[in-house]
């Protein structure tokens, strides 16, 4: 392991481009597999978008005995679309993760953004904080990052101290969205997130990067100071970090990580 700051152990692995979303999600699949195993996994932290499929699929292609016993948090959810909308991430961690998994509904959490007044979001915000702190956070949490360097949908400029919150999500986010939507003008604008805070209180964390649009991001996150400007570097002060990059997103990196070629 590699010494992140705080006493933190942070681990960054460039997976070979042949084993590609596969090679990537497999590794994955592994920590959360030798927590399942050792009885260690009450509480999985789960992403949506594209990076963790791959995760879900290996996870549950392994057909493991304990899920019924792992209770799963969502990492956030856009405000303002219907519950039930098929673009919300509630259905896509019902198709993703749930459903594959054979997990109890009652289990797997979701943040609500379907109030319609601001109270009503900021009650569902503090009611998902309590649920996710009363389990002591997450024992692993998947992580992707947006180009935006954000976690979750903590956007650059979200204080580390952040927990879960209303946001408004960067342009960038928005544009990188629209690909779900049939009409970049139905895309959500804000969205409920675990903050960082929030995020750091899980025991493990896995962040996934695949792409060269993922690079800077990447680059910043790792080689940049830890700073809201660019929320993914908190990852730098949590307990337990492993970085699994495709060669691509790893490109901007000036230090060669574990299983990355020779510096050119
Ligand atoms: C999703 C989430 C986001 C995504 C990030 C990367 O729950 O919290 O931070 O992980 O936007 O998205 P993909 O994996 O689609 O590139």
């Amino acid at each position: 392991m590699t010494p992140g700051r705080g006493g933190t152990t942070l681990r960054v692995e460039v997976v070979d481009e042949a084993d590609g979303a596969e090679g990537i999600g497999r590794r994955a699949a592994d920590v959360v597999a030798e927590e399942l195993a050792a009885g260690r996994l009450a509480t999985f932290g789960v992403a949506t978008g594209s990076s963790p499929l791959q995760v879900y699929a290996d996870l549950a292609a392994r057909r493991l005995p304990g899920w019924d016993a792992v209770e799963v948090f969502a990492l956030d959810e856009y405000v303002g679309l219907p519950a039930g909308d098929p673009r919300s991430y509630a259905a896509v961690v019902e198709e993703e993760v749930r459903a594959p998994l054979g997990l109890d509904p009652a289990r797997v959490h979701v943040p609500d953004g379907t109030a319609t007044t601001e109270a009503g979001l900021a009650a569902a915000c503090a009611a998902y904080e309590a649920a996710l702190t009363a389990r002591g956070g997450a024992d692993v949490q998947l992580l992707g990052i947006g180009a935006t360097g954000h976690i979750g949908f903590n956007e650059p400029g979200s204080p580390l101290s952040s927990r879960t919150r209303v946001v408004e999500l960067a342009a960038t986010t928005v544009a990188d969205n629209a690909r779900f939507f049939a009409r970049p003008e139905d895309v959500p604008r804000r969205a409920v997130t675990q903050g960082v805070a929030t995020i750091a209180t899980a025991r493990r964390h896995v962040l996934i990067a695949r792409g060269e649009h993922k690079a800077e991001a990447v680059r910043a996150a790792l080689e940049g100071p830890v700073s809201p400007a660019c929320p993914a570097s908190a990852v730098r002060t949590f307990a337990d970090v492993l970085v699994l990059l495709d060669p691509a997103a790893a490109s901007r990196l000036t230090r060669v990580p574990v299983g990355a070629g020779p510096a050119a």
